[in-house]
């Protein structure tokens, strides 16, 4: 009785690493990247008009979209051993993580937030393009030779 219930509990654990291991493997595609950048440059310019006209709700909306991007980007970059690129995406974690703050005071200080909206997509959004980005408006947008 007790080895059969053993058995099966293996199973099932086996079945349970097992999937965890094919989640971890669904890799990113180019198509998907894309996506997640337009997806970025969207919410990061519904950020900045919701600090502008003092909708702090929608701001705080937008941050939750921008964290949530930039963690799914973390395994792209570190699975191609890029550092810096990972580097840059916990840099944005913790930008994001303060303007959070930011924007959840019950007074919020309105141009702070916007100083801080501003940087953040200095040292994170541009700092990372600088590094790995290639194009314009025009030609479109692709990763840098040799990035990966
Ligand atoms: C860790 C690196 C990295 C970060 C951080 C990053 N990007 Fe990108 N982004 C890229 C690379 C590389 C490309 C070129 C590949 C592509 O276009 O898919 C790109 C492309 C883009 C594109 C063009 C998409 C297309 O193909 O038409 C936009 C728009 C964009 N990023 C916006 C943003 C914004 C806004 C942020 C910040 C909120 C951001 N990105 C943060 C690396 C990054």
């Amino acid at each position: 009785m007790m080895r059969r219930i053993t058995v099966a509990m293996s199973v099932a654990l086996v079945v349970f690493v097992a999937s965890i291991a094919v989640g971890q493997d669904k890799k990113m595609s180019l198509e998907e990247y894309a996506a997640l950048m337009k997806s970025n440059a969207q919410a990061n310019g519904a950020l900045n008009k919701a600090i502008g006209s003092g909708a702090y709700a929608d701001a705080r909306t937008q941050v939750g979209v921008l964290r949530k991007n930039l963690a799914s980007l973390r395994p792209f970059w570190a699975e191609r051993k890029r550092d810096d690129a990972v580097a840059i995406l916990q840099t944005g974690e913790t930008r994001l993580a303060s303007l959070d703050a930011l924007l959840g005071q019950a007074t919020v200080p309105q141009a702070d937030a916007q100083a801080a909206a501003k940087e953040f997509a200095g040292a994170v959004c541009a700092a990372c393009h600088k590094q790995n980005r290639e194009g314009d408006n025009q030609t479109g947008f692709k990763f840098k030779e040799g990035v990966f």
